[in-house]
């Protein structure tokens, strides 16, 4: 297993790309079920996710040839040869339960393991499972899998279109509508018989790009607003047609650079980012004193010079604070000049990095109910950390990068998962960084 060493004190300075999105190219490539054409992806970045997702995908037959230097993705699933999505693949990654809805609308039938909880919280997909019901399908859980099935007519299993409102669930007094049920929702949809409104549905930039691929293959989806609700209108067709779709830049990776920026001191040019969808997250930014000036293709953030003043941050859906970004943004609070308050709303256990930073000196006190008090410290000290998942990895290495010392990152595959090249990149604006081969496992 490998771990990564850091030195801290170096400031980061420099320019860096920023890669397809993780989480809208998961999206895509199960969406590419839906059709029996080729399929070409560009802008697919190498991380371990996808190469996970391309395993679960063969499986259904479906041929993938991946040119990793050029980011290109071809995709062809001619005919559906199995629609079993076995426990072994989606064990490793949730995002697996996307080729449900994909299934459901291709052939009217789908057997997908059920993903389990996951260490960032419970994760259900009971969700997910209404919508199915709500277009007229069969849904049980049969030792561990979600099989679904169509109606059937003249021997022909097909979703119906119909009302899925159900996509929204209250907790503590907020609304959370979820991303990866309005994904399922609309892969379903697009193939299924008449019409079909999703309401409360997920606005998230992610959730627009599959939207634009899909209608771009032939789908018939729009977006309105209905008495403050967000609703996708969705027209079923018979068939969808190949086509090449450029995927949205990742504002996550994009996040998470900026904060390195802003954490070493340092000015970054973050090329090929998409500001319009980051807007809340550079704005906390920009209140901590980080200077961020756009670009043609990106911004700049310059913190040479600034003193990291405390921000209150609470996580909410798009187009609030992004969940994923939370992490990374608090251990910035974690040195800033002052007291930070942190709520997250979203995950119920997203707070797994908190010891972690406190055993590098950060004064952090979790106050329950998901909200923690983070009072600056001058100085973080090195030390030996974990990463329990892609966003807490991160966020201890940006730590590491200021911290007196040598910091060691244990658990550092949860990085490959979502981050391309993060190492080789964090290197190359200046970082001590190195990969090293664990001895014991
Ligand atoms: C997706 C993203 C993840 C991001 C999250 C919120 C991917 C691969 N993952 O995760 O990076 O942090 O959106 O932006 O794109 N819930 C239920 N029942 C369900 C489904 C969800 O109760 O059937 C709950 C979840 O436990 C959570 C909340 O709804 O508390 C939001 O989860 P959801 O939006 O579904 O997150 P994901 O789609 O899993």
């Amino acid at each position: 297993m490998n771990y990564f060493k850091i030195i801290g004190g170096k400031s980061l300075n420099g320019s860096v790309n920023i890669r397809g999105a993780k989480n809208s190219v998961l999206e895509l490539m199960s969406a590419t079920l839906l059709t029996a054409e080729p399929m070409i992806l560009h802008n697919v970045p190498n991380l371990s996710d996808i190469q996970t997702l391309i395993d679960l995908l063969s499986n259904f037959g479906t041929s993938v040839e991946w040119d990793k230097e050029n980011h290109i993705m071809k995709l062809h699933t001619p005919v559906i040869k199995s629609v079993k999505a076995p426990y072994e693949i989606v064990k490793k990654m949730r995002a697996s339960i996307y080729v449900l809805g994909a299934l459901m609308g291709r052939c009217g039938e789908a057997k997908v393991s059920s993903p389990g909880g996951c260490v960032i919280g419970q994760r259900p997909v009971n969700i997910h499972l209404l919508a199915m019901e709500a277009l007229g399908a069969k849904i049980e859980i049969h030792h561990g899998y979600i099989v679904g099935e169509a109606p059937s007519m003249n021997g022909v299993r097909r979703l119906q279109g119909g009302i899925i409102s159900g996509l929204v669930r209250h907790q503590n007094g907020v609304a959370i509508t979820t991303h990866g049920g309005s994904v399922n929702a609309i892969e379903a949809a697009v193939l299924a018989e008449g019409e079909t409104v999703i309401e409360y549905v997920s606005i998230e930039p992610e959730v627009d790009d599959l939207i634009n691929m899909l209608n771009k293959m032939g789908a018939k989806i729009s977006r309105e607003i209905k008495d403050g609700v967000n609703i996708v209108r969705i027209q079923g067709v018979e068939k969808l047609h190949g086509c090449e779709y450029s995927v949205m830049p990742d504002r996550l990776e994009a996040g998470t650079y900026a904060v390195a920026a802003a954490m070493t001191s340092g000015c970054i040019e973050i090329c090929n980012a998409d500001v319009s969808k980051m807007e809340n997250f550079l704005d906390k930014l920009k209140e901590a004193g980080v200077k961020i000036t756009n670009t043609d293709n990106g911004f700049i953030v310059d913190a040479r010079n600034v003193k990291i003043k405390s921000v209150n941050v609470e996580v909410s859906q798009y187009p609030g604070f992004p969940t994923d970004m939370q992490s990374q943004f608090m251990t910035l609070m974690s040195i800033a000049d002052g007291v930070s308050i942190l709520k997250e709303t979203v995950f119920e256990n997203r707070l797994m990095y908190v010891p972690e930073l406190v055993r590098m000196g950060a004064d952090i006190r979790i106050l329950g109910d998901n909200t923690a008090k983070f009072t600056g410290v001058k100085k973080l000290y090195g030390a030996d950390v974990m990463a329990s998942d892609l966003r807490s990895g991160a966020s201890l290495v940006i730590a590491g990068l200021v911290a007196e010392g040598e910091t060691i990152l244990h658990r550092v595959y949860h990085i490959y998962r979502g981050y391309e090249n993060f190492v080789e990149n964090l290197r190359s604006l200046g970082a001590n960084i190195e990969v090293l081969k664990e001895d014991i496992e």
